[in-house]
């Protein structure tokens, strides 16, 4: 369909009848996660509800010399090795000394937080300041051009970063540069394009293209960062829908992993709606593929074979982003495997741009928010991930080799192979009853399979890899109030999981202690009086504690950390601080670690009324539980990262969706951050002290 000058911009249709995730307007439902909460829950099962290391081993790698990274606590751009080990291995004790003259450490700066705030901006406190790295359009290999809104091309989006920017990396290179990997989750067509000035056929494949990764060289810049330019830019690279990837692991090759392009099962082209994700001890990207599941459309019946599987993915080729009439592999009808294809971990290797990216099939495929990867005592690589969806499951794999150190090229090949080979494991948890005041108890991981073996009846190793969720299923791990990002803490060794919400706690889903929130306190702007939701609105953060501190232990104890929400709300908790002293926090999504083991949370869809943000917690000592908020982003956006670098000088968010507000569109946005444009443009930022 052709659109003439002056006619309004279609798009695709929003739904708007059904139950929203928090807050989030209906475009933000209906473009990142295709109306999932409208959808049954996929997971029917009636379950149960509910680095140091890193441092060196990326400082080792040859063309890094000088820089360090640690769990989500970079040290950039310091100039010898020397000062590295100790930068990465000694957790700051104060906001001074950190070898910058300056209280310039996040960590322990006294700061005083921002209050809840409707604001077109993205706000931080007196004396610290807040820069844009990279806009959607801003270059990013050679050659690509000017970004004009009015002349956008799949060429042009394949060389610029792409729309609504997700997880943040940033990996160290020699000097005072970097790496900055981020993914590109989704598109927004009624944010991205003018009215009339695109066909559908050319608009959908500029959207295609605008998904991905996108890996950018930056420099340091008066204590700031931006990007660099030219020949020391070599290793930029767009990921998008045409970048081939390979598929690895037991389930490779598998017959229902092969599509008419593909005869071998083993490449495939893209990654699609990537969230989250991580930075391996070995210096590479982790990125999980989430809602793939809302790409795929269909022009006829769907593979009878698979209706058990679709239905658990919520596959059901009714799909309002007509990518099956632009390209025949997103038609399930003429393609029932493609699907199979995605909902996997990604690896990404940011130092070579040349290399091909793996979907690690060891890792499981189910909605993964992302993975973060830590080393076992022994060694062994053991990665924490998430399935977003109400009543889904917390998931570990522990490799089965060890992480092999040095900087060689031998060494590095083995690490990215870790991945490949190991056993996949659920979480089972159980409550020890409310008498004691405290949502807590003991868990376990239960396993799936290996590389070799499967745990579940009448599945097979490929069974349990491709179509874990219902694996999972069958071994009553606890339906959880939709995992997010799950991390572990470099400093004290414990996991922090954020579950964001779950509106329908208390209905189809019955509570358990942990998952036990069935009514929450909400507001509808910050300056509105609570008022009383049914379910689970403001979300937790679930604290996990390995046995023995030993994360291949299959045994833990668990605790819900923050029962988030605002502090004069009854339900809420914060770790048994003063809820006096907090900030209010609503649908924790992102966390991360500073080098002091402090927690940093993003949110999604603050029930609060006020923007979404990002807040520092201490995890231990008196102030345990003391949620200030840092920083919130502009009018409909969701802040995602967070990452801190540089001995904790820096805090990195992307911005992701600003001005996604019912109503608005291109031509008539709700939000014009970051202010350089008459519309918004999805942006990394880097916040720092000013
Ligand atoms: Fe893309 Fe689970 O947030
Ligand atoms: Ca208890
Ligand atoms: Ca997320």
């Amino acid at each position: 369909m052709s659109l003439g000058p002056g006619t309004p911009l279609p798009l695709v249709p929003v739904d708007r009848s059904g139950v929203r995730h928090g807050s989030r307007s209906y475009l933000t439902c209906a473009f990142r996660c295709g109306n999932a909460c409208d959808h049954p829950e996929p997971n029917r099962s009636g379950n149960p509800h509910i680095a140091d290391e890193i441092a060196r081993a990326v400082g080792r790698r040859s063309v890094l010399r000088g820089a360090a990274v640690g769990g989500g606590a970079l040290v950039l751009g310091v100039g010898g090795s020397g000062s590295l080990a100790a930068a990465a291995t000694s957790p700051s004790r104060n906001g001074r000394g950190h070898g910058h003259g300056r209280g310039d450490s996040l960590a322990n700066a006294d700061f005083e937080p921002v209050a809840p705030n409707t604001r077109d901006d993205v706000v931080v406190p007196r004396g610290y300041e807040s820069d844009v790295v990279m806009r959607w359009g801003d270059p990013v290999v050679a050659g690509a051009p000017r970004f004009d809104p009015y002349r956008q091309s799949v060429a042009a989006a394949e060389k610029q970063f792409g729309f609504n920017c997700d997880y943040v990396g940033v990996l160290p290179l020699p000097g005072r540069s970097a790496v900055l990997v981020v993914n590109h989750e989704y598109t927004s067509p009624t944010a991205m394009f003018p009215a009339g000035v695109y066909e559908d056929a050319e608009r959908i494949a500029i959207e295609m293209a605008n998904h991905g990764m996108s890996v950018v060289t930056l420099e340091e810049h008066r204590g700031s960062w931006r990007a660099e330019r030219g020949r020391r830019a070599w290793r930029n690279r767009r990921i998008h829908d045409r970048t081939e990837f390979r598929l690895d692991g037991p389930a490779a090759g598998d017959p229902r992993l092969r599509t008419s392009a593909d005869r071998t099962g083993r490449r495939v082209l893209g990654t699609f709606n990537n969230c989250a994700g991580g930075t391996t001890p070995w210096g590479t990207v982790l990125s999980g593929e989430e809602n793939f599941n809302q790409y795929f459309g269909s022009s006829g019946d769907l593979d009878a074979r698979y209706a058990d599987e679709y239905a658990r993915y919520g596959i059901s080729g009714g799909t309002a982003r007509g990518w099956q009439d632009v390209d025949e592999r997103f038609d399930l009808t003429a393609e029932p495997h493609e699907p199979h294809r995605f909902g996997w971990v990604v690896e990404v290797d940011p130092y070579d741009p040349s290399s091909t990216p793996v979907k690690h099939t060891m890792l499981g495929r189910f909605k993964h928010e992302g993975a973060n990867v830590t080393l076992s005592r022994d060694g062994r690589a053991v990665a924490y991930m998430g399935d977003d969806e109400r009543g889904d499951y917390l998931y570990r794999f522990v490799s089965q080799e060890r992480f092999a150190g040095g900087r060689g090229r031998k060494a590095r090949r083995h690490n990215q192979q870790l991945l490949s080979k190991g056993t996949l494991y659920v979480a089972r948890l159980t409550g020890d009853g409310t008498d004691d005041d405290e949502y807590d108890g003991t868990g376990r991981w239960i396993p799936l399979c290996s590389d070799r073996r499967s745990f579940v009846e009448g599945m097979s190793v490929a069974d349990v890899l491709i179509f874990t969720r219902l694996a999972a299923d069958k071994v009553t791990p606890t339906r959880m109030d939709r995992p997010e990002d799950v991390e572990p803490n470099p400093v004290n060794g414990r996991v922090y999981a954020a579950l964001t919400n779950n509106s329908q706690r208390g209905s189809t889903f019955p509570p358990d202690e942990a998952n036990p929130i069935t009514s929450s306190q909400v507001r509808a702007n910050p300056a509105a009086p609570l008022t009383t939701a049914s379910g689970n609105r403001n979300g937790y953060v679930l604290e996990l504690a390995p046995r023995r501190g030993d994360h291949t232990d299959d045994r833990f104890t668990w605790e819900l950390f923050l029962v988030c929400g605002d502090p004069e709300a009854p339900e809420t908790h914060f770790g048994g601080v003063d809820k006096d002293r907090v900030s209010p926090i609503s649908c924790p999504d992102n966390v991360a670690f500073d080098s002091t083991g402090n927690l940093w949370v993003s949110t999604d869809g603050n029930a609060l009324g006020g923007n979404d943000g990002v807040f520092r917690v201490p995890v231990d000592g008196p102030d345990r539980g003391r949620v200030e908020c840092f920083l919130t982003v502009p009018k409909g956006a969701e802040a995602c990262g967070p990452l801190i670098t540089d001995r904790d000088r820096n805090l990195w968010v992307a911005v992701q969706h600003p001005g996604e507000v019912d109503g608005s569109s291109f031509d008539s946005p709700a939000s014009t951050w970051p202010h350089t444009d008459d519309f918004p443009r999805p942006s990394v930022v880097v916040n720092h002290r000013r």
